[in-house]
């Protein structure tokens, strides 16, 4: 376990030097993992196939974003698995609420999968279906103090997950991602993008769906596959154009091949729960303006229906009351 959570902390750092140690395909791919890394045979993994139809609808508290209003320097890089974007920033971007309750989590990384063609590449399924790619942000726990201590606890991190489709544009706000990925096609490489990236845009591309989500507990997606992650996944799409997505499929691995594809298999939901929370503001009527709620609300608490039999006891009084 120990060694582990040490090859992932290197794993973590841009540039570092990579020894052949997993990959996607023969010897090196998702089935041997559980050879080296033990936990990957584990019953808590991810990614999963989320069935729609076999979900709990829930209404948690809202999930807030913090620090995610001013552009940030970013660094982008190739570690041979895939592309990793970090920022240099003294004030860290920072989630809270929803499943993760009064507890914040700080950003440390983003990163992608993808596949050969735009039909499959993404690691988590929507009712087996697969889209082209997928971004995942990963937050560690603040009260961890860093990601590496945050992987020995099993509510060590948050991870946002991002499903793409293929639309016919380009999607602006990806373009400053995708047009440094030629210069960072040999592994090790990091290159800083040419314009700060607005985080905000990046994470909540639509206020109005940000809080329509599905969220279980499961683990990391690469060895070591630790159980250690609350994953919490956007129902809404985000927009690549096909040359946005082949771009990433020209970076090369260590081997020196091209990384045409770096998501794993669903794994099985075993005893797990996947949660789908359903946006309180949709219960409400309306021309209610939109509020936020505080965190102080009790989570996953459903609406209380009022029975019709004091609605309609309601309306014989004041009816009572008006023939008075
Ligand atoms: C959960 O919510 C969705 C709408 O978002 C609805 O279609 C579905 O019927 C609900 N499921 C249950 C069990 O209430
Ligand atoms: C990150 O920002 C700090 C100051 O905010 C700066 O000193 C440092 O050089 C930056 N790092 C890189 C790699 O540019
Ligand atoms: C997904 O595939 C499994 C196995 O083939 C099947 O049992 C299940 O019904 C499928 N789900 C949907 C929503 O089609
Ligand atoms: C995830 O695990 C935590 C801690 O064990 C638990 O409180 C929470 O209900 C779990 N979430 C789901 C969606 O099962
Ligand atoms: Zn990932």
């Amino acid at each position: 376990m120990v060694f582990s959570v040490a090859t992932l902390g290197l794993l973590l750092l841009p540039g570092f030097c990579l020894g052949e140690d997993f990959g996607y395909d023969g010897n090196h791919g998702p089935s041997h993992w559980g050879e080296e890394y033990h936990a990957c045979i584990g019953k808590h993994q991810s990614p999963i196939n989320i069935e729609e139809h076999n979900v709990k609808n829930v209404s948690l508290p809202p999930l807030k974003l913090f620090g995610i209003d001013n552009p940030s320097l970013s660094f982008v890089a190739n570690n041979g698995h895939t592309v990793m974007l970090k920022i240099n920033e003294s004030k860290a971007a920072m989630l809270s609420g929803g499943p993760l309750e009064n507890d914040v989590y700080v950003f440390e990384q983003l990163h992608f999968h993808w596949g050969e063609n735009d039909y499959e590449g993404s690691e988590d399924l929507i009712n087996n279906h697969s889209f082209p790619m997928e971004m995942h942000a990963v937050f560690y726990k603040e009260d961890y103090k860093s990601i590496n201590e945050a992987l020995n606890h099993p509510d060590g991190l948050a991870i946002l997950a991002y499903l793409y489709e293929v639309s016919p544009n380009p999607n602006p706000m990806y373009e400053p991602i995708v047009q440094v990925l030629p210069e960072i096609e040999t592994v090790g490489n990091e290159k800083a993008l040419r314009e700060p990236l607005l985080l905000g845009r990046l994470f909540v591309p639509d206020t109005a769906t940000m809080q329509d989500y599905f969220t279980y507990n499961g683990s990391l997606t690469t060895p070591p596959c630790l159980e250690v992650a609350i994953w919490i996944d956007f129902k809404d799409h985000q927009r690549l154009s096909h040359e946005q997505l082949a771009a990433f499929r020209d970076l090369r691995t260590q081997e020196g091949n091209k990384l045409t594809h770096n998501f794993r298999p669903v794994q099985p939901l075993e005893d797990r729960i996947v949660l789908h929370n359903i946006p309180r503001e949709q219960n409400t009527p309306k021309n209610i303006p939109r509020t936020y709620h505080r965190f102080d609300e009790h989570s996953g608490q459903r609406d209380v229906k009022v029975p019709f039999s004091i609605i309609a006891l309601g309306v014989l009084f004041a009816i009572l009351l008006f023939a008075i």
